[in-house]
């Protein structure tokens, strides 16, 4: 192993710096070249990328989003770019290449290395948690923490106005952001894609707890839990009786920030573990710490597959309503 690429790819999560920190500094201290191309897997495409020296990813370790920009490239889910792309690694020589993404980019992973002989493992980050068998994803930890405290907030005004309010968080179609938000803000109802929801139940739930002298409720709406989001979930339940209700939507503030101390000592920990993980000659994994060890998880294990939430946790909620 001579030469290493890395990139950053898909939606961006706070602790991507962290884990382009590890892995430039550790191919540095084995004397591995190490380049990071721009914007994900359109870097590749266009050639575009940076040498990296010790110095460049100097005080990034606790900067939100990513120095090396991050894209959804629709170019390379075509063959054609992809090919552009093998060739531009080829002309560089570069050997081995760690792919800092979600599920998409596991994908695009997937397709590359079956045309290069780049060898590619890729570090699981993406604030939804949304990739099966590989435990927290970088990002995760401080999304929550994001949207706990912003919920927080929203709770001093329900409570102290007496108002019901509905809180948008991100997840795409996992309800992972959602369920541990809902834990932690204490919400009365968390609605999550995994979860079809009986409306006339749900509003005979807030109103009996509103009848029991609870001032205001927290809903949490995860994406995807209800098919228009919180307008649409609003509407149907003031169908069903008189709530007063408001709606938030949190949106891209849960991707940014700086990110937490978990997700900091994971991205680390992942990234000098993905470098190892190169030098030792392996390709086509996810480098991911699901229980207390890093684990090496082959692509093929994880592709087209479905990830689970934890519908023990999700009843928590119910339970400590
Ligand atoms: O994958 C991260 C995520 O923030 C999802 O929660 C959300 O559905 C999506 O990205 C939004 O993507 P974009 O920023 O491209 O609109």
């Amino acid at each position: 192993m001579k030469k290493i690429g890395v990139l950053t790819s898909g939606g961006d999560a706070p602790g991507m710096n962290a884990a382009i920190r590890a892995i430039v500094r550790t191919s540095l201290n084995n004397n591995i070249e190490i380049i990071g191309f721009r914007n994900g897997y359109e870097g590749l495409i266009d050639n575009d990328y940076v040498v990296f020296d010790r110095r460049l990813v100097g005080n990034i370790i606790q900067k939100g989003g990513s120095i090396l920009h991050t894209s959804r490239s629709s170019r390379f889910v075509n063959k054609k770019y992809r090919l552009i792309a093998e060739k531009n690694l080829r002309a560089l020589d570069v050997d081995g290449l760690v792919i800092i993404g979600g599920e998409g980019s596991t994908k695009g992973a997937t397709a590359l290395s079956k045309i290069s002989k780049t060898k590619c493992v890729v570090i699981p980050a993406t604030i939804d948690k949304d990739m099966p068998l590989v435990g927290p994803t970088i990002g995760f930890d401080t999304a929550i923490n994001t949207a706990l405290s912003a919920i927080d907030k929203i709770r001093d005004t329900a409570t102290t106005s007496n108002v019901t309010h509905i809180v948008e968080v991100m997840g795409r179609n996992c309800g992972w952001l959602g369920i541990l938000a809902g834990i932690g803000a204490g919400a009365e109802v968390t609605i999550i894609p995994e979860v079809k929801i009986d409306i006339a139940k749900l509003s005979k739930k807030i109103k009996s707890q509103l009848d029991r002298g609870k001032k205001g409720c927290i809903i949490i709406l995860a994406e995807g839990g209800f098919s228009k989001g919180g307008s649409s979930l609003a509407g149907a339940l003031k169908k069903k009786g008189d709530l007063d209700l408001r709606i938030t939507t949190l949106g891209h503030m849960q991707r940014g920030g700086n990110p937490s101390a978990l997700d900091r000592v994971l991205a680390t920990e992942l990234g000098v573990h993905a470098v190892n993980a190169l030098k030792s000659g392996l390709s086509k994994i996810i480098i991911a710490k699901p229980f207390d060890c890093v684990e090496k998880i082959g692509f093929d294990k994880i592709i087209n597959k479905k990830v689970k939430v934890d519908m023990y946790l999700h009843d928590l909620i119910e339970n400590t309503a």
